[in-house]
């Protein structure tokens, strides 16, 4: 991590106060002053400030229930945050793996450590979610085979990663994708000429969501390892 987000991380400074430490010479990492605020230090270095040694909180794994109408960001839009369900400290360091639109319901996973959630939004990772999606037409008998070898999104050059469809009613389906482009999953139906009227989604990896709209819980050590080395 880098040193001036360690500071953030490890005291009450923010970004611009950790710049002004390191360049008055008050941290030093292994005993030497640094004046390098983007130096990545790791958890076997000891940085201090004015001598007192700094430990980094440890990062936070947070699974939540989006409600409809909300937005998955800190800056104030048109549409609340979701980010105002959420009841935890230091709230401007977490971020979302993995963005839903304002109407879109369902799991997000909200993070401060940005290596973590890479697992999650990379589509080279192949991390699978899965959305409940509501239809205004009853399903194609061909939708499946051709989102099963990817299909042409208006403004994209490549095709969409393999998913996997599921019909649950002729109107309602389970989508499994492994990426997560601008208003994928509406451009998707779309594209084979259908309209998503209702957007849910259920499952990240192995995390299923298990707590009503607008209730979070941390992520067990177990959930937060299963997105690792994947
Ligand atoms: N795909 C969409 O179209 N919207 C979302 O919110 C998520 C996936």
């Amino acid at each position: 991590m880098r040193l001036d987000k360690f500071i953030c991380k490890s005291t009450d400074l923010l970004k611009n106060e950790a710049t002004i430490a390191i360049n008055k010479g008050e941290v030093a990492v292994n005993g030497v002053v640094c004046l390098e605020e983007s130096k990545q230090v790791h958890e076997n270095n000891t940085v201090t400030q004015n001598g007192n040694v700094l430990i980094a909180r440890p990062f936070r794994y947070i699974l939540m229930n989006k409600p409809s109408g909300t937005i998955c960001s800190n800056v104030d839009e048109a549409y609340p945050s979701l980010f105002n369900y959420l009841d935890v400290d230091k709230v401007s360091e977490l971020h979302i793996a993995g963005r839903l639109d304002a109407d879109t319901t369902g799991l997000v996973l909200i993070t401060d450590d940005g290596h973590w959630s890479f697992n999650i939004t990379v589509p080279a990772k192949q991390c699978q979610k899965v959305y409940r999606v509501g239809l205004t037409r009853p399903i194609a008998e061909d939708v499946a085979e051709k989102f099963k070898h990817g299909i042409e999104l208006q403004g994209e050059k490549e095709l969409t990663r393999p998913a996997i469809l599921e019909v649950v009613e002729p109107n309602e389906v389970l989508l499994t994708i492994t990426e997560g482009k601008f208003h994928q999953v509406k451009r998707m139906f779309a594209a084979v000429g259908n309209r998503v009227i209702s957007l849910h989604r259920e499952k990240i990896g192995q995390v299923e969501l298990d707590v009503e709209s607008g209730r979070w819980r941390y992520l067990s050590n177990e959930e937060v390892i299963s997105f690792i080395h994947k």
